[in-house]
């Protein structure tokens, strides 16, 4: 008698549960068209992690450039796909899309704090704040360019000093553009024998492996459940943790030599002058944690993204020779034999470029 009133219980439990579920995954009448989900599992058939990307690009040829996915059962993505909705939406439709979706990877540590992760008035005032200060230390101008082509230099020499050996160039060009960076952000740059340095830099490539491999891209979709495992994601941790504490230690240093009466030296200087304008208003965005986080941030993308823009270009560079013949021949020819190029140089590579 008692084993069938707890299956009639267990019945009574799943005809409740499974129209929630059904409910929680269903997609609103506003939503553009995608694949439909599974309770619990969302897309997770459609979606494979690991190859989330190379999947989205077989649906957008399904459903058209812009789709809707579930990320796990609660998590509706709108996926736009291709140059042309990107741009459309980013550009033409800039307020709309302005929100920042949330990272299930990242979301622990930023809190929607700082300048990428956070939302609303708090975004709007750090992103004023970081882009103008940004450019005010001379970033796409030419103090900006003249950092630059000095780091250039130290990585050529290094590069050099390599004397025709095979290496992997990886960390040496995080190196140097994370220095790039990090003289923005701290007004430091660092010898990339530095093993401090070393250590931030592969803490930050670190990063963004953890959280585009198969096991970030599944986090995605079921951090709820995947959350209390070691593993992965106690590395990850690790590996913000340097970043961080890195970050604090540029601070604290900031903090201890910091001339109120300005000029700043760099952003953290920049900010901390912001922080001392606001101390009276209790709505300041200008917190330590938005600090800390906006500082993080800038840290692991000036460090990550450039750098892997230029190992991708080098691989291209190396993949086709003859691509790699033509571009040094119109270098030697435009710029003359050993010139670095500069901005002034843009306009001229590109028509040359948009006539070949
Ligand atoms: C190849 C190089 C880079 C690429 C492809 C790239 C790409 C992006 C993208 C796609 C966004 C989001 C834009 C949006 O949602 O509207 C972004 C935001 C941002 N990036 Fe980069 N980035 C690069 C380099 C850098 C560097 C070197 C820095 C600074 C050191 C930087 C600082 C920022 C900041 C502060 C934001 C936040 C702006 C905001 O939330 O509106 N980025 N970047």
């Amino acid at each position: 008698m008692e084993a069938v009133s707890t299956w009639a219980l267990l019945l009574v439990l799943l005809l409740l549960v499974i129209p929630l579920m059904l409910s929680w995954t269903r997609t609103p009448g506003h939503l553009p068209p995608g694949p439909a989900p599974l309770p619990l599992l969302g897309n997770l058939l459609q979606l494979r992690p690991g190859a989330l990307y190379l999947k989205l690009l077989q649906l957008s040829k399904k459903y058209g450039p812009v789709f809707t996915v579930h990320l796990g059962p609660w998590r509706r993505v709108v996926v736009l796909t291709g140059h042309k909705a990107v741009q459309e939406a980013l550009g033409g439709h800039a307020e709309e899309f302005s929100g920042r979706g949330m990272l299930a990877t990242l979301d622990g540590t930023f809190d929607s704090h700082g300048v990428f992760f956070s939302n609303g008035e708090r975004w709007k005032q750090l992103r004023k704040f970081t882009t103008m200060a940004l450019r005010d230390l001379g970033m796409g101008k030419q103090e900006g360019e003249q950092l630059i082509q000095a780091e250039v230099q130290c990585l050529v020499e290094a590069f050099q000093g390599t004397e025709g050996q095979p290496f992997d160039p990886s960390l040496l060009l995080a190196q140097a553009t994370s220095n790039v960076a990090c003289s923005l952000t701290f007004g430091l740059r660092f010898p990339y024998d530095d093993k401090e340095f070393q250590a931030v830099v592969r803490a930050a490539a670190g990063t963004l492996l953890s959280i585009s491999s198969p096991w970030g891209q599944a986090y995605e979709m079921f951090s709820w459940l995947l959350w209390p495992l070691p593993g992965p994601r106690t590395q990850l941790l690790s590996h913000l943790s340097t970043l961080a504490s890195f970050a604090v230690e540029q601070v604290q240093r900031h903090r201890g030599s910091l001339d109120t009466s300005g000029p700043a030296r760099d952003v953290v200087d920049s900010f901390l002058l912001k922080m001392a304008k606001e101390e009276q208003d209790p709505n300041t965005e200008f917190t330590d944690k938005n600090l800390l986080m906006t500082v993080i941030y800038l840290l692991f993308a000036g460090t990550v993204t450039v750098s892997a823009t230029v190992r991708y270009t080098l691989l291209l560079l190396l993949k086709y020779p003859e691509v790699q013949e033509r571009v040094r021949e119109e270098l030697t020819k435009e710029l003359g034999a050993g010139r670095a190029p500069c901005l002034g140089d843009r306009a001229r590579l590109r028509t040359r470029r948009g006539s070949a």
